[in-house]
């Protein structure tokens, strides 16, 4: 741990607001990844627009919570509107933000144990946060195996009358999205935290299908451009919240989902949407696309990588056919990061920032495979 500055023991004097200040933004700024340089290209992390961390700043100020409505009646309006506009878009019906979609996927799993669902069945692929929120939930967990694509393979008269069914609609490793629609499981799951938001693009057909899952997880921290923590529960039914509903003498509403106190997420995201509009937000995703297609397109052709497939949903998995995928890693620092696959390890580039130049990422491989 580099924190010399700091001292070890909780300090007695404090050293004021401007002088604690000038030391923490510096030390942020030098010590954290620049998710929007032109080479950044490794992690579902985009880098967030001025509009967002500024209204984050300001609700920050008025300690806004939506556990409470009259702390916060303009961020309660703003979220219920928000929900209003975007749960049809994967036609759904209700929802609420929470702080990411592992904790949208506990609501929507501990929703699916409400309904009498005993186990949860997920490809081996699904995010971590799945088999987790079925722990926490006490619920059985069964991982099916993929196919070659990385997409769930569901065995034929499979008995899924007391299962809640995790799809994922971009995988964390390899970005693809299992096969959606009806299943014939007692709860249907859509983990969409990435690619969510294609439904907004001109590749909302990636996604059809999702309208018949009962809940949908999406992270607004991942390609709606937010700053964390912000996600989105959604679900199908507008009765499902009030499994998840507490009521609590002190409380003036009951309290929706896991959290407790929560901010305003939905604020920034406004502000994002209305300063880009539904179009501005769709250009963002699809250059994200073209530019893994791109470098899907150069990594194929290139006689020292081999490409795994090309990407589904900006996840791109490559690994040089000569040397070590390792070093490769090491050298590629903030363009790449890694994933298993079959046990393997792969390069992984995820197209999450819309500065970023895919020309210069293809010249740094060039580099490293000479
Ligand atoms: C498919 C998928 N589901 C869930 C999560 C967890 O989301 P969060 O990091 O917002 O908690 C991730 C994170 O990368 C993910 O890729």
């Amino acid at each position: 741990m580099k924190l010399d500055k700091y001292t070890k023991l909780l300090p007695k004097t404090g050293m004021g607001e401007q002088a604690a200040y000038d030391l923490l933004s510096h030390d942020i700024k030098v010590r954290s990844a620049n998710l929007g340089s032109d080479i950044a290209l490794a992690h579902m992390d985009p880098p967030t627009p001025g509009i967002a961390s500024k209204l984050v700043g300001l609700n920050a100020q008025f300690n806004q919570n939506l556990l409470h409505p009259d702390l916060s009646p303009f961020a309660t309006d703003v979220e219920r509107r928000l929900i209003e506009w975007l749960a049809p878009v994967w036609g759904m019906a209700d929802g609420h933000m929470c702080g990411g979609s592992t904790l949208a996927n506990l609501t929507a799993l501990w929703c699916a144990r409400e309904t009498g669902a005993t186990r949860v069945v997920a490809s081996v692929d699904a995010h971590l946060s799945v088999a987790k929120a079925a722990h926490i939930l006490a619920m059985e967990y069964q991982a099916l195996p993929v196919d070659g694509h990385g997409r769930i393979e569901l065995p034929k008269m499979a008995d899924l009358s007391n299962t809640c069914l995790v799809l994922t609609a971009g995988t964390t490793g390899r970005g693809m999205v299992d096969p959606l629609g009806k299943t014939g499981a007692l709860w249907t799951h859509v983990d969409a935290a990435w690619a969510g938001p294609l439904k907004l693009s001109k590749h909302a057909s990636l996604l059809d299908g999702i309208e018949d899952a009962d809940s949908i997880s999406i992270s607004a921290h991942k390609w709606f451009f937010q700053p964390k923590d912000s996600a989105l529960i959604l679900f199908s039914d507008t009765e499902s919240q009030d499994l998840v509903s507490f009521g609590g003498d002190y409380l003036a509403v009951p309290n929706i989902g896991v959290q407790g106190s929560r901010g305003a997420a939905a604020i920034p995201l406004l502000a994002t949407l209305l300063a880009w509009g539904q179009d501005g937000l769709a250009q963002r995703i699809e250059h994200g696309m073209d530019m893994a297609e791109h470098l899907a397109d150069f990594l194929q052709s290139h006689p020292k990588a081999e490409l795994k497939q090309m990407p589904e949903t900006g996840v791109v998995n490559w690994r040089p056919t000569v040397g070590s995928p390792e070093y490769v890693l090491r050298e590629l620092g903030e363009s790449a990061s890694s994933t298993k696959i079959n046990g393997e390890l792969w390069l992984r580039h995820v197209a999450a920032n819309s500065h970023a130049d895919v020309d210069l990422v293809s010249q740094r491989i060039e580099r490293c495979l000479r």
